[in-house]
């Protein structure tokens, strides 16, 4: 979710009203992909580089992310989404890691679209992550070192029971993954839309996906 500084700029707002604009487009985004029958969203709210950034808009990030949670789980919960979480909760503080297991539990039966949501989250973070639980399985003598391979690897991600993505999307122009979904995006087929996050929704998940329908996928294989 890219753009929402530019965004801002470009009206002569402060970076923040971006933000808050961009929560409005994630709003219209979850919606759309319920609409198109999507099974799963992911959403990068906050990278663990993000903290990078000046101390007030980190502020600023923070607390729209609380009242994005606080007000939203129930409508959520109401269209029958799953909300889920990826990144290091070590970190986030306490109120908000408490946020985040209220909207896991309020959820957890919900089967219409799982929104995950990527807060505090590298792709090479989790991929730490991954390799500490494995090494944690083989010291503890669970786990032979020549058993891990591939699949072993996802089976340790944030959360290995969610596929990898078909479509990635980054708005905004860039053209980088910027350290999301690392090891997930291997066969992803990545589309670069120029519309700013703020005014990301339905008609660019559609064009996407449209888009997205058109590429020719062989997974390292070929066609003919
Ligand atoms: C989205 O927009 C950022 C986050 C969700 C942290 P930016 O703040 O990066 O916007 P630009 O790149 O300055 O336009
Ligand atoms: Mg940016």
């Amino acid at each position: 979710m890219d753009g929402n500084g530019r965004w801002a700029k470009a009206r002569g707002l402060p970076h923040v009203a971006g933000h808050r604009k961009g929560a409005d487009a994630v709003r219209a985004t979850v919606r759309a992909a319920r609409e198109l029958g999507l099974p799963y969203l992911t959403l990068f709210a906050f990278s663990s580089e993000n903290w990078r950034r000046p101390a007030d808009e980190v502020r600023d990030l923070m607390s729209l992310l609380k009242l994005y949670l606080r007000r939203e789980i129930a409508d959520l919960h109401r269209n029958g989404i799953r909300v889920r979480f990826i990144g290091d909760r070590n970190g986030l503080s306490g109120d908000i890691c408490a946020l985040m297991e209220q909207a896991e539990e309020t959820t957890r039966s919900n089967a219409a679209l799982t929104l995950i949501i990527a807060l505090n989250y590298g792709g090479q973070g989790e991929i730490v992550r991954a390799a500490r639980r494995l090494a944690t399985e083989v010291a503890a003598g669970r786990l032979d070192p020549s058993d891990i391979d591939e699949a072993a690897v996802s089976r340790h991600l944030d959360l290995p029971d969610v596929p990898a993505p078909d479509l990635l999307i980054r708005t905004s122009g860039e053209q980088r993954l910027s350290n999301f979904l690392l090891w997930q995006a291997a066969y992803s087929e990545l589309v670069f839309d120029d519309t700013l996050w703020p005014d990301f929704g339905l008609e660019q998940l559609q064009q996407a996906v449209e888009i997205f329908g058109q590429r020719e996928r062989r997974f390292g294989g070929r066609s003919g």
